[in-house]
């Protein structure tokens, strides 16, 4: 049986690690697992990664950001996540349409509408089972990237607010469908972050 789980969170909140621990205890388990990310996923959508993320001089405007999200997420679904789920594979995303909800809809403030009816577009009726947001105060996200000196790329440098729109974006995401969602409290270890998503996880799977 396919299952389809996502992974989101702001900048800094640990989302590789949690992610490389979930593929771990997955694998462990014996299961047929895909794991992709947003933007990206097929040579084509990295390609429209590298346009979204590389650090330029002209201003990017909201509406082309929000547009080449959707394109990449078009050519993802038809080449890697419908057919992985047609075939009862389990798909774990490194990011999905709640990152355009946040960083577009909240974030830039495209507002909600414009990213629905993309989304109604791009995916038909085609939702995730289970999407675990990492939830941690963005300063304290931005502190942990500066700290490693890990490589910034275009949307690494916005301001504090604009990292807090989004996280109030994911909350409120969370909040509206609560039957679909888990906050994730990223502050703790870890150990303990990774646990936390687990178990959260192990709720959904069937
Ligand atoms: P990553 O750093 O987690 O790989 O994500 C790349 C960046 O793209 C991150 O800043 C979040 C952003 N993003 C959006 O703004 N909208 C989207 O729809 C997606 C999938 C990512």
């Amino acid at each position: 049986m396919s299952q389809f789980f996502v992974l989101e969170g702001v900048e800094g909140a640990g989302k590789g690690t949690v992610l490389a621990g979930l593929i771990e205890r997955f694998r462990a388990e014996g299961v047929d697992l895909v794991v992709s990310r947003e933007p990206g996923g097929t040579p084509m959508a990295e390609e429209i990664r590298h346009v979204l993320l590389a650090a330029r001089d002209e201003p990017v405007a909201p509406d082309t950001e929000l547009l080449l999200m959707f394109a990449s997420r078009a050519q993802h679904l038809d080449r890697l996540i419908r057919p992985a789920l047609a075939a009862g594979q389990t798909l774990l995303l490194d990011r999905f349409t709640d990152a355009s909800y946040a960083y577009q809809g909240v974030g830039r403030g495209l507002g909600a509408e414009r990213v629905e009816q993309l989304e109604a577009l791009v995916q038909g009726d085609l939702r995730p089972d289970c999407v675990l947001v990492l939830d941690l105060d963005p300063e304290i996200g931005l502190a942990r990237i500066h700290h490693n000196g890990r490589a910034t790329d275009r949307m690494d440098g916005e301001t504090l607010d604009f990292y807090r729109r989004v996280r109030a974006g994911y909350q409120a995401r969370v909040a509206a469908a609560p039957q679909r969602y888990r906050l994730i409290d990223a502050s703790g270890t870890p150990d303990q972050v990774l646990d936390a998503a687990w178990s959260a996880l192990s709720e959904f799977r069937q």
